[in-house]
């Protein structure tokens, strides 16, 4: 079958046939790329079933490692952690394919610079933080950074002029997320021109599945690594690779560990970390029940009070079994240009449609098991997320002076 046809036949099947209403308006490479944004379309997505239903079983508090027994066993945590990483069986995975949109900023977050005195990128914070782990351990641990269509070139380039500021080029990999399409609310994927779809970066979850798309999940195997640790590109005082952490997580026998830090309030717009079912999960903060926030032990803590951080190690052999479809897709309303059916351009002023991602914080509960690690707030945790006030570059320039940056 000609593959026009094959595409025609595809959108009907998806009631997506507008999609080709400017086709004949297009030359012959547009045509082309039209052709292949839709025919590389995950339509799972779009399903019922792949979206995040309701509530899996009952809410329970998990136990975790907390940091007087972490510092008790630190020796032994870090001996275990330290052979892991000398064996390589520990890669880094960062996620950079994000677009930033709550800081503003243009370009890809991570070349922000955030000195005063003296450029200070954030990829260079990371490299930084992980030079002091290879250094104490005495050998490199492979880095991979997924990039998305929106980062990528400027990523690659950014870090090859800083000469990747001092870790070595040949254990740094970069690869592709995946894209996915914009819908209206009423499921019709949005064009953003005549002959492309309105693409955005579809979640970090898609790490694993891209990173095999991209031929690196197999060069990994090959190359023995039994641990990807996962990690966000914000968080200037991001220890990666943390041999403390992958040992324990080691020792414990779990699939997955995941950092966390002390909620500092009730409220705060963190994950948290528990029992879901009695599996080990993150409850998002909007979908934990006003008295579970506030409840409180007899010491008078918080008792669902492990925030996660978006640091976590999953056992590459759990993740084996893992399909992408399993994932569950989260529909989040977005701004999204786009070209009405009269071909004008409209950049809405209000949400007027969907993105479609799968994230990173919900392949913990796939793991079936979980080791909650504590880190220390204010060592640990400094992300930048917005232009201004909490989570931005001046409490991220705060935290980092206090832990001896120079800026
Ligand atoms: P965030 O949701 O905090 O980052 O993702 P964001 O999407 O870039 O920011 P906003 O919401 O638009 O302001 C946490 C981490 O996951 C990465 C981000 O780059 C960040 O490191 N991420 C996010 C991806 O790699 N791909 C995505 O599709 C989304």
């Amino acid at each position: 079958m000609q593959r026009l046809q094959r595409v025609k036949e595809l959108l009907k099947e998806h009631h997506q046939e507008h999609l080709l209403a400017f086709w004949v308006e297009l030359n012959g490479a547009e045509r082309e790329e039209l052709l292949s944004e839709i025919e590389q379309i995950d339509w799972n997505i779009f399903s019922p079933e792949a979206h995040i239903g309701p509530v899996k079983g009952d809410i329970s508090p998990i136990e975790g490692l907390l940091v007087p027994e972490i510092e008790a066993r630190r020796r032994e945590f870090f001996e275990a952690g330290k052979a892991a990483i000398q064996a390589g069986k520990v890669a880094a995975l960062l996620l950079a394919g994000g677009q930033g949109t709550r800081l503003g900023y243009p370009g890809a977050k991570g070349t922000v610079n955030i000195g005063l005195s003296r450029p200070l990128y954030i990829y260079e914070c990371l490299i930084n933080n992980l030079l002091e782990v290879t250094k104490a351990c005495g050998a490199y641990v492979p880095l991979y950074i997924m990039t998305s269509g929106k980062t990528d070139s400027e990523t690659r380039a950014f870090l090859k002029e800083h000469a990747y500021f001092g870790y070595p080029e040949e254990e740094v990999r970069f690869f592709l997320q995946d894209m996915a399409p914009a819908t209206d609310f009423s499921g019709n994927i949005l064009l953003e021109e005549r002959g492309r779809l309105a693409l955005s970066p579809n979640g970090n979850g898609g790490c694993f599945s891209s990173l095999k798309r991209a031929g690196l999940w197999e060069e990994a195997k090959k190359r023995g690594v039994e641990w990807f640790n996962v990690f966000a590109v914000d968080n200037v005082l991001q220890r990666i690779a943390d041999p403390v952490f992958v040992g324990a997580t080691v020792l414990s026998n779990a699939n997955c560990g995941a950092k966390f830090v002390k909620k500092c309030e009730p409220h705060e717009r963190v994950g948290v970390l528990c029992l879901r079912g009695g599996v080990p999960d993150v409850v998002e903060y909007y979908d934990l029940p006003e008295e579970m926030a506030n409840l409180r032990d007899e010491r008078g803590e918080l008792v669902y009070s492990f925030g996660v951080i978006l640091n976590y190690l999953f056992k590459r052999e759990a993740l084996e079994s893992i399909e992408r479809s399993t994932i569950p897709v989260h529909l989040a309303k977005k701004k999204v240009p786009y070209l009405n059916e009269a071909g004008e351009k409209v950049v809405p002023e209000t949400e007027n449609a969907y993105k479609y991602e799968t994230l990173a914080v919900d392949i913990v509960r796939l793991m079936g098991s979980c080791l909650p690690f504590e880190a220390v707030r204010e060592h640990e945790f400094a992300p930048i997320k917005n232009a201004t006030g909490a989570d931005s570059i001046e409490s991220a320039r705060e935290l980092l002076q206090k832990n001896g940056v120079k800026l």
